[in-house]
């Protein structure tokens, strides 16, 4: 008998069975944000890689999106919304500070039976979600999971801070999660974090450190603030590592990689990932150019398109990864069989 401890494998793992996403209609290009302050497309393009995104309009909440992405993702699974045991929604824009947009999802999917509640891990959300949800589903106690990102950050940033506000746009992405056979699925997952960055990028006013005053709101200061190199640097540093850790912990190495879906923030953060771990550029998938960073949304918005181009298929892996405030970073390695039947 071997004294060395094993790595653990569950009876059973978390599969993705079913995709959703979700933008609102209206298009806002860099053409659109030279006009309306001192900017310019080119300026946005080389530096960041995005061409336009998707802003809602004031009738359209974190939820509107959450809720469409949802139910393509119920669909896309062939699942009822009743069938599901847990809606988890990783939001740091919910349509309210409380109760959870989670709930919202409940009751307009009318997923009578699911628990449901937030996760609040800013653009390294859904990472952290499936990490979350993965492992009620290994443990047994539940078996079907809706997933979600969302967030509409185009309405907590400060539209006169041009470093920031170009970056962002709305959107939602769902996955639904069913338990399967223990040999393909969520295979693993590593949630980190670094709390000594809250600073780096955050919301200061609005919650019970700083309420929002008349003050606050006449000098403009309620927006969305972050030390882009800083973040920048933290990013090209700790992604690499968090993606070989959950690699490694299977046993696996960047060639075998079949798609890297990262959190899209900037181009040059995804080559300079796709460098470091000699993971070449056609392996990593890059929508930004359409949507911008829409956070929590990114990389579900992300899978959701490279699996409807073909760009996943049975037997892949599929690695996501997250990154932003908090500190915060994740990445799961993803055996992707596509069709639960365990
Ligand atoms: O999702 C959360 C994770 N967030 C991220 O991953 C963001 C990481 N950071 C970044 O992607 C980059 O730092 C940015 C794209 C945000 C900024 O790019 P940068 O190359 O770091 O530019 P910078 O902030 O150092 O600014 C360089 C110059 C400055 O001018 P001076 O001081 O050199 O004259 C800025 O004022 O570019 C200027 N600038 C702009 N110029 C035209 C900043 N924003 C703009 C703009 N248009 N929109």
């Amino acid at each position: 008998m071997s004294l060395v401890p094993q790595p653990f494998t569950p009876p059973r793992r978390a599969h993705i069975v079913g995709l959703g996403i979700a933008v609102p209609p209206q298009v806002l290009t860099n053409d659109d944000l030279a006009q309306r302050m001192d900017t310019t497309d080119e300026w946005i393009r080389t530096r960041t890689g995005i061409r336009e995104r998707r802003v809602s309009t004031p009738d359209i909440a974190t939820s509107d999106l959450a809720t469409q992405a949802g139910r393509m993702a119920i669909a896309d699974a062939g699942i009822t919304a009743e069938s599901l045991d847990l809606i988890l929604c990783a939001t740091t824009s919910g349509d309210y500070i409380w109760p959870s947009t989670a709930c919202i999802l409940q009751q307009n999917l009318g997923a009578t039976r699911a628990a449901a509640f937030d996760l609040s891990a800013a653009c390294s959300g859904f990472c952290y979600a499936l990490a979350t949800a993965a492992a009620y589903i290994e443990s047994g106690s539940m078996k079907q999971i809706l997933v979600v990102g969302a967030d509409t950050l185009t309405k907590q940033v400060n539209w006169s801070d041009r470093g920031t506000c170009i970056l962002f746009g709305d959107g939602a992405g769902a996955a639904i999660l069913a338990a399967g056979p223990p040999d393909a699925g969520v295979v693993s997952s590593i949630m980190r974090a670094d709390g000594s960055g809250v600073e780096s990028v955050w919301l200061p006013a609005g919650g019970t450190r700083t309420p929002i005053t008349t003050e606050l709101l006449e000098a403009g200061n309620v927006g969305l603030e972050m030390r882009g190199r800083e973040v920048y640097r933290f990013a090209a540093e700790r992604v690499p590592e968090v993606i070989m850790d959950a690699l490694c912990s299977v046993g696996l190495n960047p060639s075998d990689v079949g798609l890297l879906v990262m959190h899209q923030a900037n181009l040059r953060i995804m080559q300079t990932v796709s460098e470091r771990l000699n993971i070449p550029m056609e392996k990593v998938f890059v929508n930004l150019d359409r949507y911008g960073n829409t956070s929590a949304a990114s990389v579900p918005m992300a899978l959701c398109e490279a699996k409807a181009e073909g760009r996943i298929l049975p037997g892949d892996v599929v690695v996501t990864v997250g990154f932003g405030a908090g500190l915060t970073w994740a990445a799961n390695v993803i055996f992707w069989q596509g069709a639960a039947n365990g």
